[in-house]
């Protein structure tokens, strides 16, 4: 029985040590938001210390300037050996359906992981009954953070509704804090707006958004806009030109008393900057959104093509696995998209977020790609300008169904 072990061990470390050439990984995943992929590449490097890893990131939080070189690269042959890709329409709606991922399927079964991930993300991921990608993990999009010692200092508490949220920042106002909320460029006022929507409409409504039963120009969705509208009023005027971790400093430096933001803000908090969740940094769900999940998941594809396809399954297999799960999320903020992750490796935080993960209502997020396919989420970039310009709920609803019709969204 020993030799036998010995003779696998060999045979696998052999293995290992015969994968040799390249391996590129693109995501957007740079500087601050760095470590936690940094940590998986690492891993990789020493289960295959004689593949060379090129991590190519383009910077840009949620991917805005990465899925334009992305697409550039993919049109043009050139494809990355795996890529960063959200979990749902982001993939199937874009690449799957333009026949430019291979399927998974075979993968998975595989590795046994059939029975490892919720059967609700493997939906996500999969079309016409086959898989396409491989979640690393989930992150939470409605999340509120705040610091408790400046919250007491101010006496005021985390606010749980959007009714609430308002008069707090009305009292904060009074107390001579300009901009309770920390806002940052477009696509982080657009994940403010989808904490919003989720908060007026109800996690039902929500969801029937993008499944087209729902209308945005419905009285009940234009009333997204007017709440949207007054929460922007609490914010910063120099939005456009921060970043989503410049509005988190704004917080942590006491400009501001609150910043909605997906939990990699937590990653930045802990790994970056070193905060204790708690102490350093407190959290809630975003006003009147408790006991709903807002999720969304970055995962890893391989696309048809690609230069080094025997590395990047490689790579799959640790994205995929136990040991590469709990070494990136602790770094990222994030929790394990598999079932069986090691609560003990994990922050307060992001046990807190383990547990509504499994007991709270899970619906998905617009902004990072779960919902609703490419080319109405980049529309809806333009949607959020029309009525940042004009304040017009009824414009920037109008604006939102043209392009659901235009897309066909949720047919
Ligand atoms: C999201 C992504 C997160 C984080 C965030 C900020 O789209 O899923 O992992 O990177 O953008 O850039």
């Amino acid at each position: 029985m020993r030799k036998l072990w010995l003779t696998l061990i060999l045979t696998l470390g052999s293995l290992a040590m015969a994968q040799s050439g390249k391996l590129e990984i693109f995501s957007w995943w740079a500087g601050d938001e760095g470590p936690a992929l940094q940590a998986l590449i690492d891993l990789y490097k020493k289960r295959y210390p004689n593949v060379e890893v090129i991590n190519a990131t383009v910077t840009g939080g949620a991917g805005v300037n990465a899925k334009a070189v992305l697409k550039t690269r993919m049109l043009g042959g050139d494809p990355p050996d795996s890529f960063q890709v959200h979990a749902g329409q982001e993939l199937i709606g874009t690449w799957v359906v333009a026949d430019r991922m291979e399927d998974l399927t075979a993968l998975f079964n595989r590795e046994g992981w059939m029975t490892k991930f919720p059967k609700g993300l493997i939906d996500l991921i999969s079309y016409k009954g086959k898989i396409y990608s491989v979640p690393v993990n989930i992150h939470r999009s409605n999340v509120m953070w705040y610091v408790p010692a400046r919250l007491r200092e101010w006496g005021v508490q985390p606010p749980k509704t959007w009714a609430e949220f308002l008069t707090t920042c009305q009292t904060l106002k009074n107390k001579g804090l300009a901009a309770p909320l920390a806002l940052g460029e477009n696509w982080t006022q657009q994940h403010l707006w989808e904490s919003v929507a989720l908060g007026v409409l109800g996690a039902a409504d929500y969801a029937n958004l993008w499944t087209g039963k729902l209308r945005f120009t419905d009285p009940k969705a234009v009333a997204v806009w007017n709440t949207f509208g007054r929460v922007l009023d609490c914010a910063n005027r120099d939005a456009a030109g921060l970043s989503w971790q410049q509005a988190v400093d704004r917080v942590l430096e006491g400009q501001a008393a609150f910043n909605i933001m997906g939990d990699w803000a937590a990653g930045y908090m802990t790994t970056t900057k070193g905060l204790k969740p708690g102490e350093g940094f407190g959290w809630a769900p975003a006003p009147s959104t408790a006991g709903v999940f807002m999720m969304l998941s970055d995962s890893f594809g391989l696309p048809k093509g690609v230069k080094n396809r025997a590395n990047a399954i490689n790579w799959l297999r640790l994205v995929g696995s136990k040991e590469g799960q709990d070494t990136f999320n602790p770094l990222k903020g994030s929790i394990a998209a598999r079932t069986d992750s090691d609560p003990s490796k994990y922050n307060t935080y992001l046990q807190s977020a383990m547990r509504d993960w499994k007991s709270n209502r899970i619906v998905g997020s617009l902004v990072h790609g779960a919902v609703a396919p490419e080319s109405f989420m980049s529309q809806f970039a333009t949607v959020m300008e029309i009525y940042l310009s004009s304040r017009n709920a009824q414009a920037a609803a109008n604006a939102a169904q043209a392009i659901a019709n235009q897309v066909r969204l949720g047919q």
